[in-house]
């Protein structure tokens, strides 16, 4: 078994993480530029040095998972969400079922709350939010942020629902409340079904073929007829109908049957 092969096995046993439904040659360049960092020269070296030492399995796990994330990420989409997506999928339902999926430091389920309160007040919003990387959902539920992840936030939302403290905002409490934060690993676990609307976005680009595959299909048994997918820009599927969707507008899948 190659170098790096022995290493899935490894990180597969002792986190439980399968880096193999990831693409090898971005996950392989990422890592190796770690392990040289830290003096490493091939992946089994960095495996018995990530056991001896717990902090270089957070930095793992920190370079791995790519947290990046921003407020109203393709400003477009989200006007998607509230002029059309939103109107039709409240005419269906009163109290939406909402998965934000790999939802990294919370600004895309914070967003989601603060696109839904023009039709709906906060207290009845509820959210679930999901991420693999602990640290992540441990800052999500800090919500505090630098001016450069609300660079997209309309002003009168900034106003609405951020308090700024010296060069950060907190993100008001009314809107934290909305959303539960849990953590969850996409191709390893369960999901939960009947949802109106799942939003997994900037995370499948980083999945094989194999592993998409089975993702919209998981994604597809969780939501229910009329229910809608959200993918990140760069994420179009190029054969919905296969997965149960029809386009709905672009990067938005309706689940159909
Ligand atoms: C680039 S961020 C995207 C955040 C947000 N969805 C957005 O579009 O701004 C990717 C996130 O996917 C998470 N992630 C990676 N693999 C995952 C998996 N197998 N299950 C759940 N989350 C995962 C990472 O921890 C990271 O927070």
């Amino acid at each position: 078994m190659g170098d790096y092969e022995q290493f899935i096995v490894n990180i597969k046993r002792k986190t439980g993480i399968d880096l193999s439904k990831y693409k090898e040659a971005q996950m392989k360049r990422r890592l190796t530029s770690l392990y040289e960092k830290k003096g490493c020269r091939s992946f089994k070296d960095f495996f018995d040095l990530m056991n001896a030492d717990a902090n270089l399995l957070n930095e793992f796990l920190d370079r791995m998972t790519i947290n990046v994330s921003e407020f109203y990420r393709n400003a477009k989409r989200w006007e998607t969400l509230e002029k059309k997506i939103f109107p039709r999928l409240l005419s269906e339902n009163k109290r939406l079922k909402i998965w934000s999926a790999a939802c990294s430091t919370g600004e895309e389920p914070y967003t989601t709350a603060m696109v839904l309160s023009s039709y709906l007040p906060l207290s009845q919003i509820s959210i679930v939010a999901t991420d693999l990387d602990a640290n992540a959902i441990q800052k999500a539920k800090r919500g505090v942020y630098s001016e450069r992840s609300l660079a997209e936030v309309p002003s009168e939302k900034k106003r609405q629902f951020f308090t700024k403290e010296g060069d950060f905002y907190t993100v008001s409490e009314e809107v934290k409340r909305t959303v539960t934060f849990r953590k969850q690993d996409l191709l390893a676990d369960r999901f939960d079904s009947g949802f109106d609307l799942i939003i997994c976005r900037n995370v499948m680009i980083y999945f094989t073929e194999e592993a998409k595959d089975q993702l919209y299909k998981k994604f597809s048994a969780a939501l229910r007829r009329g229910g809608v997918l959200f993918v990140g820009s760069t994420e179009q599927i190029f054969n919905p109908a296969e997965y149960g969707f029809e386009a709905e507008d672009t990067f938005f899948y309706r689940k159909t049957n």
